[in-house]
């Protein structure tokens, strides 16, 4: 786990705490540094939890004047900026993807760089990776030449990360998230998406026609372990370098996992109707090297397929 923890009287700010990560996010910090330390925010309006649980600020992310306000206000140290346009959706608008997930860190980094922001956290993805990356346990160093749109403005944004952190001294942190499971707050304009979507279908309907392939393997992780690969980054006193790491947890395939969830509800059901995703799919990983994140600060997921499969169906037999 972690050199140490972060004083407990610095404030936190979450920008994006509506979204999928976001949400998770807050509430697993609000129990670590305190509801009143951790301070959400979004454009639109968060989950029960979140709204009732700390302070929230409307926020545009886009609007740096009113970013700067808030964090003055709250007097905040850290920064996790949780805020992007996924890959489907940025496939579809190209420029205003790049537009939001380029201003939205520019707007950070400078606030870091000259404010009193002490810590950012900038999530990166899988999808810097293209067609010309070797698929199985992509390294931490290889071939990166993304293919879309999403994955263009991620290693972008993994550039000027390393630039702020190098040029600036700006303390920025950085993981390349794999597909993230989680039933609290839907996922929304991903290519990983399916296996979330998945589980809504297998309560509702027992079936569920996938928009990838059968034999689609993509690296994918549960919630719980990402939202603690990305605080215990972040609590690691000093980091010896500035790059976005690798975590690996899951690799499945929409078959493999429909056998996994088979094993909770026998008579469930699976067919395919790939779409334009699998080309995206098709030119991500099957499987992650997460040796650097694993010798460097200690990185190690904990939840297999069969558990994340049942802590799913449970969460959502209860919530939809
Ligand atoms: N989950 C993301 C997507 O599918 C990948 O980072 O776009």
């Amino acid at each position: 786990m972690s050199d140490q923890i972060t004083d407990m009287n610095s404030k936190i700010l979450i920008i994006g705490s509506s979204g999928q990560i976001g949400t998770e996010l807050v509430l697993s910090l609000r129990k670590i540094y305190g509801n009143e330390n951790v301070v959400a925010s979004d454009i639109r309006k968060g989950n029960y939890e979140v709204m009732e649980s700390g302070p929230f600020e409307f926020l545009d992310v886009t609007n740096k004047e009113e970013i700067g306000k808030v964090i003055d206000k709250y007097q905040i140290k850290e920064v996790y900026l949780m805020v992007a346009i996924l890959s489907v959706i940025a496939e579809q608008n190209p420029k205003m993807a790049w537009d939001l997930n380029m201003s939205s860190l520019f707007n950070i980094l400078d606030l870091a760089r000259s404010g009193t922001i002490k810590k950012v956290f900038w999530p990166s993805s899988i999808a810097v990776f293209g067609p010309d990356t070797p698929k199985q346990n992509t390294p931490q160093d290889t071939i990166i030449k993304p293919s879309t749109v999403y994955g263009i403005s991620k290693l972008a944004g993994e550039n000027w990360c390393a630039y702020y952190a190098n040029k600036y001294g700006v303390d920025v942190r950085s993981l390349r998230y794999p597909g993230l499971i989680s039933y609290k707050t839907t996922p929304g304009g991903g290519t990983t998406d399916y296996a979330v979507e998945i589980f809504y279908e297998a309560i509702r309907r027992k079936s569920y026609t996938s928009f990838l392939s059968e034999n689609t393997t993509l690296p994918m992780m549960y919630m719980d372990d990402a939202i603690n690969a990305t605080i215990s980054l972040m609590q690691k006193e000093e980091l010896e370098t500035y790059v976005s790491y690798n975590i690996g947890a899951l690799s499945f395939s929409p078959a493999e996992l429909a056998e996994a969830i088979r094993k909770q509800i026998p008579e469930f059901t699976i067919g395919y109707k790939p779409d334009a995703r699998q080309q995206i799919a098709d030119s991500w990983p099957q499987s992650i090297d997460d040796s650097s994140a694993r010798e460097d600060w200690g990185w190690e997921p904990k939840t297999d397929l069969d558990e994340m499969v049942r802590i799913m169906l449970l969460g959502l037999h209860y919530s939809i």
